[in-house]
């Protein structure tokens, strides 16, 4: 009776974002495990008319697995409103707020969560003047993007106004922040629990698009490591980080822990991966859900 409940489902996909290609993968994964469950899913790759199809093919609901601008970002959320077409994930408001990576600091902070101190660069910056500010190394990154896309590592004052450069080219609002040196973890929500938190360790410099998507050096940990009582801790900062830009249904936040001991809120996604190797899947996995199980229950946020 599931196929009944949840009628005719889109799993939007792709769209015209920088991370289209991660989406496509994302969304074959969601689309094969849906269907396994015999429920009238059907992959629908976004362009521009996605709406007239969507009405016209008349879905009852759609799986958004869109990442980046235009999908993760309250648009397509908005319109689907406006067609009373229920989706999975949360709402223009947490969406919009969530992709900007400016807007999502300044919240946190609001809050008294803890999140890296930054800069916004403009071509008019005083480069110098940033670095003295926040000292070296620093991250740039593109302030509406994902997958690592854009960021570079600033290790030398004259290299921040390249790195700007670079990073302009994607967005144009682009973000130096202070560099946090330590280990890394990103936290699963889905529905009202936390889930599991992974460490990952990498080789590079970051967690960058080689390390996300190619590489094999990469190494996820899942028990995290971290004693019990840390790893609770940061479960309910993560919960805080959440709650602080409304995202509600799922998403997956990112975290450091500095030298000191103190976790650092880093961004948050509110349409994460879910290629078989995403990191939702793998915390999930954790908890003893099947990556069949976790697309029901992330189709169920759509209800
Ligand atoms: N302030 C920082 N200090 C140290 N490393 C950082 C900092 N900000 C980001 N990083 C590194 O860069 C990676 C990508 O950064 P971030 O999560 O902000 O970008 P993203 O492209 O939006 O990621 P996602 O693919 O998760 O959407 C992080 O996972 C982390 O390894
Ligand atoms: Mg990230």
């Amino acid at each position: 009776m599931i196929e009944k409940h949840f009628g005719k489902v889109a799993v939007l996909m792709g769209g015209w974002a920088a991370e289209r290609e991660v989406s496509l993968n994302s969304g074959a994964a969601v689309l094969e495990a849906l269907q396994a469950q015999d429920i009238d899913a059907h992959g629908v790759d976004a362009d521009r008319n996605v709406l007239t199809m969507l009405k016209k093919e008349k879905f009852d609901r759609v799986f958004n697995i869109m990442h980046g601008r235009g999908g993760e970002d309250g648009n397509i959320q908005g319109a689907l409103d406006i067609l009373q077409i229920p989706y999975t994930g949360c709402g223009v408001m947490a969406s919009a707020l969530s992709m900007n990576k400016l807007m999502t600091k300044r919240i946190w902070l609001g809050a008294n969560l803890p999140t890296p101190a930054y800069e916004v660069l403009t071509a008019d910056s005083d480069f110098i003047a940033i670095v003295n500010k926040l000292g070296l190394p620093i991250m740039v990154k593109p302030g509406n993007e994902g997958s690592s896309i854009g960021m570079t590592k600033v290790k030398h004052p004259e290299q921040l106004q390249k790195a700007y450069e670079h990073a302009a080219q994607y967005d144009s609002l682009v973000l130096a922040e202070q560099w946090v040196s330590g280990d890394e973890y990103t936290i699963t929500l889905l529905g009202e629990d936390i889930l599991p938190v992974i460490r990952l360790e990498v080789q590079s410099d970051f967690y960058d698009y080689e390390a996300k998507y190619k590489s094999d050096q990469t190494k996820y940990y899942c028990p995290c490591g971290l004693k019990d009582e840390e790893e609770k801790e940061l479960q309910a900062l993560a919960k805080l980080a959440f709650q602080a830009v409304a995202i509600n249904g799922w998403g997956r936040v990112d975290v450091i822990r500095d030298q000191k001991g103190k976790f650092c809120l880093i961004e948050v996604n509110t349409v994460p991966g879910m290629t078989d190797h995403s990191l939702v899947p793998m915390a999930a996995e954790a908890a003893g859900i099947s990556f069949e199980q976790l697309v029901l229950r992330i189709l169920e946020t759509s209800i």
